[in-house]
């Protein structure tokens, strides 16, 4: 039986342990690190998409004050490292925005200056300014994201041929930035000797960072460290595509021998830290009078940069969510000089579920079928893409929870008969699927002999709640409070943790932390069972229960502090190490699920699109902490209303330049955009997962622009397929 822990805070559910330090601003974002004597670098970016550079001319900013020296692609180390990196070297421009030169300065205000002082002479050369214009070239990526390019199961011509009611439409999602509050930043400082290098930096993935540093510089991954104690977010930016300026500030500060630290500009943003693709979606659904899905074809045709290619995996929900025995989808790019992508929150599952969940719905329309009842003739009772059972799949849990809070049985199936003065409602829902990565991880837990408990794990927080999940996984385990527990993460020097991405960080620790904190709990055990000191002694370890930083016998009054216990028999505290690995094989299919249920209210005279009620339930596993579980759904479900109705990179295609990069011109959705957010989680016990966990970082993003998208052709009739929906594609 699942529990459904509902949308109500709870005071015993701990709140973000560095919520204070925060708050007072006492935590050190990378940029805060105070290094001795450092400078600070600033890029000389081109203003064209496409060129060759002729002769850089930097007289000028030489001889400035302050400046102490203008690095070009000539004295640029050759970096050993693939195609994101090209540029650094290379004497040409593949889109507006690339850095060509990187001034160092004793001051930022000195560097920004001496930007303005250098004079590049370019060629101009062709370029290719948007995905349409290249479309001729679209070719095959190596993977879309994790997974395959292409996939074919049954025979999808024939079985559409043969279906009662098609329907076959084209959705295109714009490109989006990350836009994380805190800009990107490195401060890199190098050994006396130049043999090795501390990077402080806001990073997804220190490890990640390390090892691609190492590579680049010809260091050995021993020289290289990697520190990024709190983010102010990055979803998905402070990964890969953030390298080349990553290596421009570490470069920058070997050549001019001192600490360099490389902070980017908002407008910086839009160009030089990743980018979601824009997505061009070719969507049929083949289906029989009763709703059966008979055959599907998703084909995805998305940008990608000229120097390197990324793909998103946008099929990823039409291959699983729903039974069907003839699926083909495909994945294709199209080279454009224009910045490079990487995954963004619910990278692939957030533009593909666009399409298939406002496909899913214009098919019940056509059927005169109720959304909700057509997916759910359509469960999937297996994952019929890679043909393995699920783990589990609380998708009819999510189904049922949401549609019975949010009212959905009410839901008139005629359009436009919801009025409110001059404004029109709308209900519209769509389901969600997100799968369920992990990757390996360590971690040591450690007892002190004072009773300080400490967790080490080299993962990050993004400002989601690692450190608070990292601390509550060891208080659970050694029965002490969440407060005092020294969690330290974020940094190469501590055990390999995983990746700040994919939803996967918490999946991937929680069996390492369990195992070290189990490991500790046992040695307590054993420690006052065998020790005639104790007034525990010769109690057996089913007798003994561990709590409020005491261990006692589970009946009568004897206890005794851990802190005494450790001080008396352990002076040097206990340590314990374990490390954890997803299965090689997995003999089942994981994914964490949703459904989303969004009320909007169109102004019937200005086309004004607002979500008034939000609805989502959600079944991802083994919930840690509802608290920032929700907080975590709401994050990413704002992601799917910017989506829906605000966010879009506007290029001018005469100049291949972003024009609206900052936040006055790209618009993201602010409080007065927010609905009323009703969140359920479904506490899900799958036995297949080692810790139970599915994540849910990325899943609130994924559906929700297309139920705002189906709630707005309840409300209006207007089918809205290319995003973000706008006034005048409702008036
Ligand atoms: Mo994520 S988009 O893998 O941070």
């Amino acid at each position: 039986m699942t529990a459904v822990v509902t949308d109500k805070n709870d005071d015993r559910v701990p709140t973000r342990i560095e919520a204070g330090i925060k708050v007072k601003g006492a935590a050190r974002f990378a940029a805060e690190i105070p290094i001795q004597g450092v400078m600070h670098a600033a890029l000389v970016q081109a203003p064209l998409a496409s060129a060759r550079i002729r002769h850089i001319d930097a007289s000028k900013a030489r001889a400035q004050p302050g400046v102490v020296s203008v690095i070009t692609h000539e004295a640029m180390p050759r970096l050993n490292q693939g195609a994101f990196l090209a540029l650094l070297r290379e004497p040409r421009v593949h889109f507006a925005g690339q850095p060509v030169a990187v001034v160092v300065a004793e001051t930022a205000t000195h560097a920004r200056r001496a930007v303005a002082l250098i004079n590049v002479d370019y060629e101009a050369l062709p370029a290719i300014t948007s995905v349409t214009q290249g479309s001729s070239e679209a070719f095959a990526p190596k993977v879309a994201g994790r997974t395959s390019t292409d996939s074919r199961r049954g025979e999808p011509e024939g079985a559409m041929a043969a279906a009662e009611v098609t329907i076959e439409k084209r959705y295109t999602t714009p490109t989006h930035n990350h836009l994380a509050l805190e800009p990107q930043c490195v401060i890199a400082v190098w050994d006396r000797d130049g043999a090795g290098v501390t990077v402080h930096t806001g990073s997804q993935a220190v490890f990640a960072h390390r090892k691609a540093i190492a590579d680049g510089f010809g260091l050995s991954v021993g020289r290289v460290r990697v520190v990024s104690k709190y983010l102010g977010g990055g979803f998905g930016s402070k990964g890969s595509a953030w390298l080349p300026c990553l290596m421009l500030g570490i470069a920058a500060a070997r050549h001019v021998g001192r600490p360099v630290k490389l902070e980017l500009t908002r407008a910086q943003m839009f160009t030089l830290v990743g980018r979601r693709q824009e997505t061009i979606q070719t969507l049929k659904l083949g289906a029989m009078r009763d709703g059966r899905l008979v055959a599907m074809t998703h084909d995805t045709v998305a940008q990608t940069s000229s120097f390197a290619d990324y793909a998103d995996p946008v099929a990823t929900p039409t291959r699983v969510l729903y039974a069907c025995p003839n699926v083909a989808t495909s994945h294709r790019l199209v080279r454009v000089n224009a910045p490079q992508p990487n995954p963004m929150r619910a990278p692939g599952e957030g533009p593909g579920s666009f399409a298939l969940e406002s496909a899913l719905d214009e098919l019940a329309h056509v059927l005169k079928m109720d959304p909700l009842a057509l997916r759910l003739r359509n469960y999937a009772e297996r994952d019929q893409h890679v043909d393995l059972p699920w783990s589990s799949n609380g998708l009819r849990d999510c189904c049922r929870v949401g549609a019975q809070s949010f009212g959905w049985a009410r839901r008139p199936i005629a359009i436009g008969t919801m009025r409110d003065g001059h404004h029109v409602l709308g209900w519209g829902m769509a389901a969600a699927c997100y799968p369920v990565y992990r990757m390996a991880s360590e971690a040591v837990v450690r007892i002190e002999a004072n009773g300080t408990v400490r967790v080490r794990c080299g993962t990050q927080d993004m400002g989601s709640g690692t450190y608070t999940v990292l601390a509550q996984l060891a208080a659970e385990a050694l029965g002490v409070p969440v407060d005092g527990i020294d969690v330290e993460l974020g940094d190469t020097a501590l055990p390999e943790g995983p990746y700040s991405g994919g939803s996967m960080a918490t999946a991937s620790f929680t069996p390492a932390v369990e195992a070290a904190a189990g490991r500790v709990r046992q040695r307590l055990i054993d420690l006052v069972i065998e020790d005639g000191e104790s007034p525990l002694h010769g109690l057996s370890a089913d007798q003994l229960v561990l709590s409020d930083g005491y261990i006692r016998a589970g009946t009568g009054n004897a206890a005794e502090r851990l802190a005494d216990v450790v001080a008396r028999r352990a002076p040097d505290g206990i340590e314990a190490f374990a490390d954890a690995a997803p299965d090689a094989a997995p003999r089942y299919s994981s994914y964490g699920y949703g459904a989303i249920f969004a009320e909007v209210r169109v102004d019937v005279d200005l086309g004004e699109v607002r979500v008034v009620r939000l609805t989502a339930a959600y079944a991802a596993g083994r919930i840690l902490n509802r608290r920032l579980a929700r907080s975590q759904f709401i994050g990413g479900i704002v992601g799917g209303i910017g989506m829906a109705l605000h966010e879009t990179t506007i290029m001018d295609e005469r100049l291949g330049r972003i024009v609206n990069d900052n936040l006055a011109d790209y618009l993201i959705p602010v409080h007065a955009d927010m609905p009323a957010f009703d969140i359920h989680m479904i506490d899900e016990d799958d036995p297949h997962l080692a810790g139970g966990i599915k994540g849910i970082g990325m899943l609130g993003t994924v559906g929700t622009a297309a139920a705002i998208a189906n709630a707005v052709f309840h409300a209006t009739g207007r089918r809205i397929r290319d995003l973000p929906i706008r006034l005048e594609h409702c008036l």
